[in-house]
């Protein structure tokens, strides 16, 4: 399997390797992501596990996408004191995924942790799994920023800020929407991973996303990964619609 797979991420237009289209296996038991899995036969994939999945099936669901050969992104977001992130992040790496993620928000000191949590959980010879930071949520809009958390900075602000405190602290990179990549290229070096959900097809549902954007977009935005759910999950042709965006996404012919 290719842990190195974001390697190559800063390389030149028309060398995708290493930015992957990674699907969200956003799914409430293992018995759905085998029927799911069973449409997109002989393809290693890139797929995204979060919380649903991960808190139903637990680590056996990582060790069946691995032997299926995929590469997996455990999508866990964790948030707690540095020396619990830490430890939590040494039994993920145990696991052998390629990517974690922790709040932007537990500060520079527990993300420094999850990077020490995650090292000395990798086994000798192996690469450690990269680890990125969200940022603000989607589901966060300015209001919710003033009234609840009383932060008085814009949110593109606050994206910027947690990113360069997520780059500071030695983490690979972050979760952010596809349009504010360039700006944060504006800042920060372009090996930093910008992993961007809220990707749609330009005739699909939006459904509960705000900032959204096509393969294509995002592509020329410079992400180095998309991360889509529902355009594929929820296709009558999970297959058809997967390779097509992956075309889209890859600048080859749809
Ligand atoms: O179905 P859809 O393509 O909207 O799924 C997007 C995936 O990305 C979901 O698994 C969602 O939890 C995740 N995500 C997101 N926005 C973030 C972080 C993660 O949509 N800021």
């Amino acid at each position: 399997m290719d842990l190195n797979i974001f390697q190559n991420a800063s390389e030149g237009a028309g060398k995708m390797k290493g930015r992957p289209l990674i699907i969200a296996l956003d799914f409430p038991d293992g018995k759905e992501v085998d029927g799911f899995l069973k449409k997109l036969p002989d393809q290693k994939l890139y797929v995204k596990v979060g919380m649903e999945l991960f808190y139903q099936e637990g680590p056996a669901i990582i060790h069946q996408l691995k032997s299926d050969g995929h590469d997996i992104f455990l999508d866990l977001k964790l948030h707690d004191i540095p020396q619990t992130v830490k430890q939590a992040m040494k039994g993920l790496a145990k696991l052998e995924v390629d990517l974690v993620n922790v709040h932007a928000a537990g500060g520079s000191a527990m993300m420094q942790a999850a990077i020490e949590g995650l090292e000395s959980g990798t086994r000798a010879g192996a690469k450690r799994p990269d680890c990125i930071a969200v940022t603000q949520l989607t589901s966060t809009s300015e209001s919710m920023l003033k009234h609840e958390l009383l932060i008085d900075k814009s949110l593109n602000e606050t994206v910027l800020h947690y990113a360069k405190s997520a780059n500071e602290s030695g983490l690979d990179g972050i979760v952010c929407s596809s349009l504010e990549v360039p700006e944060i290229y504006h800042h920060l070096k372009r090996s930093f991973k910008t992993i961007t959900p809220g990707i749609r097809m330009a005739q699909d549902s939006v459904n509960d996303q705000v900032r959204v954007a096509t393969p294509e977009k995002a592509r020329e935005l410079g992400s180095t990964a998309i991360v889509v759910g529902r355009s594929i999950t929820k296709a009558d042709d999970p297959l058809k619609v997967y390779l097509q965006m992956k075309n889209a996404w890859e600048g080859l012919p749809v």
